[in-house]
């Protein structure tokens, strides 16, 4: 099929590349000319793993240009994957979704299904439908809105798309439903065909309630410290009961990203604006708020202040496997500790060239570990990157100034850290060699 994707995020791309796999025929546009210049030259201009190749593979199928009266004039299907970033008052801002709307009332030609792949607020894929109805300049031909959410995960996104837990498409009219069954023919998982407003809400009820996991869990864990449980062992003891799962259980100083901060402020914002609060998503923000300031709180056990410490950084992505620091808890601490004048040295093995965007000066930018953990007096680790978590416990002790490491995302086994002298303060477990 003929297939126009617009907008080249994590989304938009690996949604575009992923059907081109399947053999459709697929534009992909973007205003950001750079980016579709290292797309026309084959690379993937975000890293996410498998991306890179898939693209390479399957060239032939995919297109990618600035000019959109060309990719929408003719196609059957458009996919729109462009953000919904949060507003001040953190409600999503619709302007993207709503300029490609414009566009496409004015450009197409021929009968098609204009996809909204985009989180969305509950009634704007009704919206976008009478928009486009109304603008549209070809008064002869017919445009259907679907709502398609798409429930990929940075790093697993290729992965996530054509292996999808499921594919829900939310339509009004049978059309467009068998013109999507048709775009995923090829795709073997379960398909769900709702009605556009629950499929909207499928999204946000979604990934809330894996926020609001988190967010459960971080408070158990908190209370772990306090009481003398270990979090781990109590997560683990949870997880076999098939009604909770093992998933989405692991404590940390707090979740970050594109999705869970922007759709958690998004569901409460339509909720309390219809008078109806939902309380439960109101306190997974709240919690997470401060669950990010959980390690800054811990130095306060080991440091009055940070006045002229080393403080070693390790991770400054919002998770492994990606660039991206959206949200991440190091926007938050790193800041902090270089107020209070601490001399901060970060690594990462992915994140430090779009740190060093936001924060080019002031900071040490490590191309090692050990070179950031030298001679300092604390360790903070944001991220649970593989080499984090292969690393050396005895470099720890051997390197630091005075071996104190606060791990935000419980990246040690406690009986391995005990067989050192390192004081390990971590997330929801007994502090090993307290001082
Ligand atoms: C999420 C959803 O998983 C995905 O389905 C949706 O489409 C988009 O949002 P993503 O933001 O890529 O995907 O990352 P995810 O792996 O879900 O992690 C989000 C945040 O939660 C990270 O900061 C991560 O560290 C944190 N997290 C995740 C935890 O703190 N504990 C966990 O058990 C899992």
């Amino acid at each position: 099929m003929k297939i126009a994707v617009a907008g080249t995020g994590y989304v938009g791309l690996v949604t575009g590349v992923c059907l081109a796999s399947k053999g459709h025929e697929v534009t992909c546009v973007d205003v950001d000319e750079n980016k579709v210049k290292i797309m026309k030259n084959g690379d993937s201009p975000i890293y996410e793993p498998g991306l890179s190749e898939l693209m390479k593979e399957h060239k032939n199928n995919l297109v990618f240009t600035t000019d959109y009266e060309e990719a929408y004039r003719e196609a059957e299907v458009i996919f729109i994957g462009v953000g919904t970033p949060e507003k001040q008052d953190g409600s999503a801002n619709l302007s993207y979704v709503f300029e490609v709307a414009k566009q496409i009332a004015q450009t197409v030609q021929r009968d098609c299904v204009v996809v909204i792949k985009s989180t969305v607020p509950i009634g704007t894929n009704d919206k976008i439908e009478s928009y486009i109805r109304d603008k549209q300049k070809n008064k002869d031909v017919c445009i259907y809105v679907a709502s398609n959410p798409e429930f990929l995960s940075q790093g697993t996104a290729v992965k996530d798309t054509l292996c999808a837990s499921r594919i829900v498409i939310g339509v009004e009219e049978v059309f467009p439903g068998e013109v999507l069954k048709k775009v995923y023919e090829k795709f073997d998982v379960p398909k769900l065909i709702v009605k556009r407003r629950s499929a909207e809400m499928i999204k946000y009820a979604s990934n809330d309630f894996l926020a609001l996991k988190i967010s459960y869990i971080n408070e158990i864990a908190n209370l772990c410290e306090i009481v003398g449980a270990n979090i781990e062992e109590v997560t683990e003891g949870m997880g076999y009961d098939a009604r909770i799962g093992h998933r989405f259980l692991n404590a940390g100083i707090g979740y970050g990203g594109s999705c869970f901060p922007k759709d958690t402020k998004a569901l409460n914002w339509l909720a309390n604006f219809n008078d109806n609060e939902i309380r439960t998503i109101r306190a997974a923000i709240e919690v997470n708020e401060n669950q990010k300031f959980k390690l800054i709180k811990k130095t306060k056990k080991y440091y009055d202040d940070f006045l002229f410490l080393n403080v070693a950084v390790l991770g400054c992505t919002f998770k492994p496997g990606t660039d991206d620091l959206r949200e991440a808890v190091s926007l938050v601490n790193v800041p902090l500790l270089l107020e209070d004048g601490a001399n901060v040295r970060i690594w990462d093995p992915v994140g430090m060239e779009n740190f060093k965007k936001k924060y080019p000066n002031k900071i040490q930018y490590c191309n090692s570990i050990e070179e950031a953990i030298t001679d300092a007096d604390i360790c903070l680790i944001l991220t649970e990157w593989e080499e984090i978590k292969n690393f050396d416990l005895r470099k720890y002790e051997k390197l630091m100034k005075k071996p104190i490491v606060l791990d935000g995302r419980n990246c040690y086994q406690l009986e391995e850290v005990k067989k050192t002298n390192i004081t390990y303060d971590s997330i929801g477990r007994y502090t090993v060699n307290p001082q």
